[in-house]
């Protein structure tokens, strides 16, 4: 007779929940979910053994356990710390918390450009979202952000380093999921650069998902580069015949043209099916795909506004008190 496993209680934000033992603080707030789920940008739980990088997600925990109710001394990586029975942890309603995560925002956006306009990503990009939420106005710093020399990785993909986090989701991609791993992170400290060892491309099957893991616009599709922008695409589930992967994918189109393909992912914008380099690369043609109707976008993003509902209430869409209720006159 198998045992009945005891669950771990947790309560994050005042929100309790139950979950296995294991079980890290951020994906107990993902099974809570809404706004205390702590923002992601290196930990991607499909890949194995992601996470303890960016200092985003950090969290206080005001309780270590009901056994020890101690508070933990320092903000903790939620990504990276499991929970214990009766912890309780502030995400939303942590000043400390906040203060956190403005400061890591600065920091990784130090060196990060700030060429949204021209960046392939907008749209769709982690770090300016977490820009928007809790960025400065204005840089505090002084000196030149790090460059790089551009390096060709091959035909499909784009590396554009300057714009890289170091967050590792594409070398976990590349030693996960391909045969070989042709790029990783050379050097240390400052001077850390993802690379390939002597200037080799990407080729590999599967390897084209280091695209949709990349939470910046370091890594993009040199196949769709620069063809529209992505909020004024349709993304639309499709399936395909193949024989390398399940064939489910997102067609993203302009009119009939299919501008560029990706994988399905969820409302944490992770990963639900690996696609191989021939669907994303190869088959830019609705010959090859069957439509099976809009993809809607879960995460919160420029390209979820609108495209298929007229937002019904815009005080809860802008989660801000002060804001007036449109009325269909106002917007005419
Ligand atoms: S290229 Fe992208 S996925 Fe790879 S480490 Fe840099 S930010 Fe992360
Ligand atoms: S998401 Fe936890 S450290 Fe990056």
């Amino acid at each position: 007779m198998s045992e009945e496993v005891k669950k771990f209680k947790i309560t994050i934000d005042g929100q309790t929940t139950e979950v296995l033992p294991g079980t890290s603080i951020l994906e107990a707030a993902r099974q809570i979910g809404g706004k205390s789920v702590p923002p992601a940008m290196c930990y991607y739980k499909p890949l194995e053994s992601s996470g303890g990088r960016c200092r985003t997600c950090l969290v206080e925990v005001s309780k270590g356990s009901d056994a020890d109710s101690r508070p933990m001394p320092k903000l903790v990586a939620s990504c990276r710390t499991s929970v214990m029975d009766g912890m309780e942890v502030k995400n939303l309603t942590s000043e400390k918390t906040q203060e956190a995560r403005k400061a890591v925002t600065e920091f990784l956006l130090i060196n990060h450009p700030l060429d949204c306009p021209i960046c392939d990503q907008a749209g769709e990009c982690h770090l300016q979202d977490l820009g928007y939420e809790h960025g400065l106005e204005r840089t505090r710093t002084e000196f030149e952000r790090r460059t790089f020399e551009p390096e060709d990785i091959g035909p499909n993909i784009k590396l554009n380093m300057n714009r890289c986090i170091l967050c590792a989701r594409c070398v976990l991609v590349a030693n996960q999921l391909t045969e070989n791993r042709e790029h990783g992170i050379l050097f240390r400290g400052e001077h850390a650069e993802i690379s390939t060892n002597l200037n080799k491309a990407l080729e590999n099957d599967f390897i084209g998902n280091v695209i949709d893991v990349c939470p910046v616009g370091a890594l993009t599709d040199r196949t769709a580069r620069f063809a529209s922008r992505v909020w004024f695409t349709k993304p639309m589930n499709a399936t395909c015949e193949c024989s390398k992967c399940a064939g489910k994918a997102v067609v993203w189109m302009k009119g009939e043209e299919v501008i560029r393909v990706t994988a399905r992912k969820d409302q944490y914008d992770e990963v639900q099916d690996w696609i191989c380099d021939d669907c994303r690369f190869h088959k830019k043609d609705l010959k090859y795909w069957t439509i099976e109707g809009p993809r809607h976008i879960d995460r919160h993003s420029v390209i979820s506004l609108n495209h298929y509902e007229k937002p019904k209430n815009m005080i809860s869409l802008l989660d801000n008190p002060d804001a007036k209720e449109l009325s269909d006159k106002d917007e005419k």
